[in-house]
């Protein structure tokens, strides 16, 4: 049976519910081995599955676990997730404004994956910050404040779990039908009534290329419609890293900055906006010319931050002890002109081998660590200038100025 299934796949025909079933449930449960795993991955990675494939590994996917009940939480409940990218750090910006606005947010994120930097491991830069809620403590922070952000819990989609940590070492993680499954199941099992997806694309995002963002986008959509949710999705650009930041600490120290109206007019600030108000848009069934007004004045009124210091203190975190490391290494611009490209993968590789993420499973996140941009796309430089500063704890790190900016 299992050799059948793989070859199945292999030779590109679709498979049964009852076969995707036996081989994903076989593994789980430690009957079907890694390598028979990776090879139908792999199968599914090449030859692609049906619409009917996706629907039914989804639903296997969030059968796994528990679905979480927030029914008696009032208001429309609106999740939001990103396929991941470099210095995203949407969520600790979005999450606030759209709870200060009325709209409850229960938001269980990820941790880093690759080069990506996850919001867990962001939030947990917050010296005391819990992120390993149980249900119970999740209903009634939400029921108080409006607003959590905390990790998956341990039987929110038991599957994905194993089957993203195979993908991550398997070349298989950029699957347009896997990524659906993945994101879709642990948005549906989290009990949201509405779902905004922020599809990265770009050489620092799991998909390159825009066709591919927008057939996962269409995916998304008709996974929400079988499960009767709403799922709005926005296609954005992660070929340079988002913001000025790329390091956890770092990170939320941009985040809260953006909260408290001090950085205006660059492309983090408006996506984040623009995702905030989809949220708002959905939560409170309004225009999103009326959401973006309502956005605007919670970062102005100050309520949005907060609303960030409130789910911090509840969350036992101190913003006060928020480190940044003393040592940092400055790169300046050999010579003059126009930032024409910052390239995301590249300081994701950066910030990696500085210690901001986990190279091997093993590995201590360094939360002080990172790299600053001083300059942004398509900023103009003076030969000499600060383009970007490295905040760093490691003797030896070694960088390409070339792969990383190009001016001219
Ligand atoms: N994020 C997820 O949660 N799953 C994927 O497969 C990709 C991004």
């Amino acid at each position: 049976m299992i050799l059948e299934i793989i070859n199945k796949k292999r030779l590109g025909y679709e498979l049964s519910y009852s076969e995707l079933d036996y081989f994903f449930n076989g593994y789980l449960n430690g009957e079907i081995a890694d390598y028979q795993m990776s090879s139908l991955l792999m199968a599914i990675c090449i030859n692609g599955m049906s619409d009917e494939e996706i629907f039914s590994l989804t639903k296997i996917f969030i059968d796994s676990g528990d679905t979480l009940d927030f029914s008696d939480i009032l208001g429309i409940k609106v999740d939001k997730h990103s396929t991941g990218g470099i210095g995203d750090k949407t969520t600790l910006v979005i999450a606030p404004i759209v709870a200060s606005l009325g709209v409850p947010v229960v938001k269980m994120s990820g941790r880093g994956l690759g080069y990506t930097g996850g919001t867990i491991d962001k939030l947990e830069s917050i010296t005391g910050f819990r992120v390993d809620l149980s249900d119970e403590e999740i209903i009634e922070q939400v029921k108080k404040i409006n607003l959590v952000v905390t990790g998956q819990t341990a039987d929110l989609v038991p599957m994905d779990k194993v089957i993203y940590a195979l993908r991550d070492v398997t070349g298989t993680v950029s699957s347009i039908p896997l990524i659906a499954s993945s994101v879709m199941s642990k948005k549906i099992a989290s009990g949201a009534d509405k779902i905004l997806i922020d599809i990265k694309v770009g050489n620092g995002a799991l998909l390159q290329k825009k066709e591919d963002a927008k057939k996962l986008s269409e995916l998304m959509i008709k996974i929400g419609e079988v499960y009767h949710k709403e799922v709005r999705t926005v296609i954005s650009d992660m070929n340079t890293p988002l913001g000025k930041t790329i390091g956890n600490s770092l990170e939320v120290l941009e985040a809260i900055n953006v909260l408290k109206g001090r950085e205006k007019d660059n492309s983090f600030v408006e996506l984040c906006y623009d995702l905030a108000t989809d949220m708002v848009s959905m939560g409170k069934e309004i225009s999103k010319g009326a959401a973006h007004n309502l956005v605007l004045e919670s970062i102005k009124s100050g309520s949005a931050y907060k609303k960030f210091l409130e789910m911090v203190g509840m969350q036992g975190g101190d913003i006060a002890k928020i480190k940044v490391s003393d040592n940092t290494f400055k790169i300046k611009s050999p010579v003059s002109g126009k930032i024409k490209k910052i390239n995301a993968l590249e300081l994701g590789k950066l910030a990696l081998a500085l210690g901001a993420g986990k190279i091997n499973k093993n590995d201590k996140i360094d939360y002080s660590v990172g790299i600053k941009l001083n300059k942004l796309l398509g900023d103009s430089v003076k030969k000499g200038e600060v383009l970007a500063t490295i905040y760093y704890n490691k003797k030896e790190i070694e960088f390409d100025f070339d792969s990383i900016f190009k001016i001219n």
